[in-house]
């Protein structure tokens, strides 16, 4: 095994980093979009409340599981869980924070390369004098391959892996680079996102138009920050909170540990690891609601946010309205938009590169550049398609099953390890080890049986989602014996393309029927990637195990 001597340079910079790999795309992008779509204030209690009891202790599992591991020359998911359990079968769970990374990495780096795109296009000033349609229509074009507005052909594509070979570049510089990238990017974000909050608080009504005389800035404020108790009982609002918080704080996805595995063994993790959660809170819920919501209300109107919110908005419609700042404050507010977005995606997708590479490198004593780039290659083999067939759902395939379902169910398998099979009595001397704060005893016990309980709810509310969400309508029917109805979006509907067969069991005329066995072959060619990404990274961890035993190392 590479005795790995490798660990972080400073404090600063792993908090940094750690920060870093948390605070992506889904603070700005997701979130905003998240809270609109779950009724503004009714979502920041339910969020608020599932960051202190599934995230928090989240944070704690995977930042001391990854320095447990680390001790043992373990620095990727497989060997820490193998470590910390007896019995072969863990190893595989561990898959999943290998797996996830390169299936997230692959369709993140793409969200990554338009915002590089859009940082060239702003200062070219490709969107000086187009109409609001004109801009969201660019954004349609640049993502439908072969086509193009700007004259560079496949440029989605060359952007894309470029983006991609800037990150395998800095990751086959190790540890060292990616400090270095966090202490570069992080602050610029916060400065880039502080300058256009301010923008955007402070724009009031003046961006009212004659065809949204009513826009307000202060509207999406308001609906973002006033509470509504009601919601709390609403399961649907809840999954969305838990969602966003796993998303967000990069839990249930393998990197914390691997980032946690390079710490030294009597390193801090108490402290490090809250404050790498709230620096990203401070991000997501602060500057993350203080840029898009509040902008696009304030020139168009809190409904038709509500009525257009979703991740396009940053693409096809910010930098519509950066326009109306004149000609170089417009340049300059994309520079720092999309600049914002970049640095956000880059910390992130550079922590989605180390899981593989802390595999091979512990396994197979592979070098820190064929270790990065076999990462860069696989990412590239599962992002491509995700390019070419964007349009075709492939994108939002891999997000749902590796990017939402994966998270969830990696995370509920490594609490229950965690807190039943090494556990918490160990689990807890392994948290407060080396601790600069003292943790409040209760989290012992939240550990123990609050979050697992609370991650079991949410998988099982996702499996069996009811119809329309309604949860007391459909308890009533079961418990009065008229069964329980799935709704398209459970996992269940979901995995048996049920919303879509009906949809095409419905289909009047020829073109739709065709379109929509076309999304049902690329959805099921997604799910095939997929489910080969997970089977070759189970015989390669496989592959190790057998290398393992013939060295007479193998637990088991
Ligand atoms: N937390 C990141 C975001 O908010 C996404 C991410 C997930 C990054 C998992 C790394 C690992 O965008």
């Amino acid at each position: 095994m590479a005795q790995s001597t490798e660990s972080w340079g400073s404090r600063v910079g792993l908090i940094l980093a750690m920060a870093g790999n948390a605070v992506g795309l889904g603070n700005f992008l997701r979130f905003p979009v998240q809270a609109v779509q779950n009724g503004g204030g009714a979502f920041i209690i339910p969020y608020l409340v599932c960051f202190l009891i599934m995230g928090i202790p989240l944070l704690f599992i995977e930042w001391s599981s990854g320095r447990y591991g680390g001790k043992t020359g373990n620095h990727s998911t497989p060997y820490i869980l193998d470590t910390m359990a007896k019995g072969r079968v863990w190893k595989y769970i561990g898959v999943f924070g290998i797996f996830t990374n390169i299936a997230v990495v692959s369709y993140y780096c793409y969200i990554e390369s338009w915002t590089m795109s859009y940082v060239y296009h702003s200062l070219v000033g490709t969107f000086n004098g187009l109409s609001q349609g004109e801009v969201a229509g660019f954004f349609n074009t640049y993502v439908t391959i072969g086509e193009s507005t700007t004259g560079i052909p496949y440029e989605a594509v060359i952007f894309y892996i470029i983006c991609l070979a800037i990150n395998t570049f800095i990751l086959s510089k190790g540890l060292g680079g990616i400090e270095k990238v966090a202490k570069i990017g992080m602050p610029l974000l916060i400065l880039f996102g502080a300058i256009l909050a301010i923008r955007g608080l402070s724009l009031g009504t003046s961006g009212a138009s004659d065809v949204f005389p009513d826009a307000n800035a202060w509207d999406g404020i308001n609906f973002l920050w006033t509470p509504q108790f009601d919601s709390l009982t609403n399961p649907k609002v809840w999954l969305a909170a838990a969602g966003q918080i796993f998303f967000t704080l990069s839990v249930g996805m393998g990197t914390i540990h691997c980032y946690a595995a390079y710490l030294k063994s009597k390193d801090d993790v108490a402290l490090n690891s809250v404050s790498a959660g709230f620096m990203n809170e401070f991000v997501e819920v602060v500057l993350g609601s203080a840029v898009v919501i509040p902008i696009a209300a304030g020139y168009l109107g809190l409904d038709w946010v509500m009525k257009n919110a979703g991740f396009g908005m940053a693409f096809q419609t910010m930098p519509y309205l950066f326009q109306q700042w004149g000609t170089v404050l417009a340049a300059l507010a994309g520079l720092f938009w999309f600049g914002l977005l970049f640095f956000a995606g880059i910390t992130s997708s550079l922590a989605m590169g180390t899981p593989w590479m802390g595999f091979m490198r512990d396994e197979f004593d592979w070098g820190r550049n064929k270790a990065a780039w076999s990462f860069g290659g696989l990412a590239l083999l599962m992002g491509l398609p995700t390019v070419f067939f964007y349009n075709q759902g492939v994108f939002d395939e891999y997000d749902y099953w590796a990017g939402t379902v994966s998270l969830v169910v990696f995370a509920l398998l490594e609490t229950i390890v965690f807190s039943w099979i090494f556990g918490i009595d160990k689990g807890w001397r392994e948290i407060n080890e080396g601790a600069d704060i003292k943790i409040p005893n209760i989290y012992k016990f939240i550990i123990k049986y609050i979050t697992p309980t609370l991650l079991l709810i949410v998988f099982l509310g996702a499996l069996f989602t009811p119809l329309n969400n309604d949860w007391s309508g459909n308890l009533h029917a079961l418990f009065t014996g008229n069964g329980w109805t799935l709704d398209n979006s459970s996992i269940i509907n979901q995995l048996a393309f049920t919303g879509l067969n009906q949809e095409i069991a419905a289909a009047t005329d020829a073109v739709t029927l065709e379109k929509l066995n076309d999304k049902k072959f690329f959805i099921s060619f997604a799910r095939f990637m997929l489910l080969g990404l997970f089977l070759f990274i189970s015989s390669i961890v496989y592959l190790a195990f057998l290398k393992r035993r013939k060295e007479g190392r193998a637990t088991l």
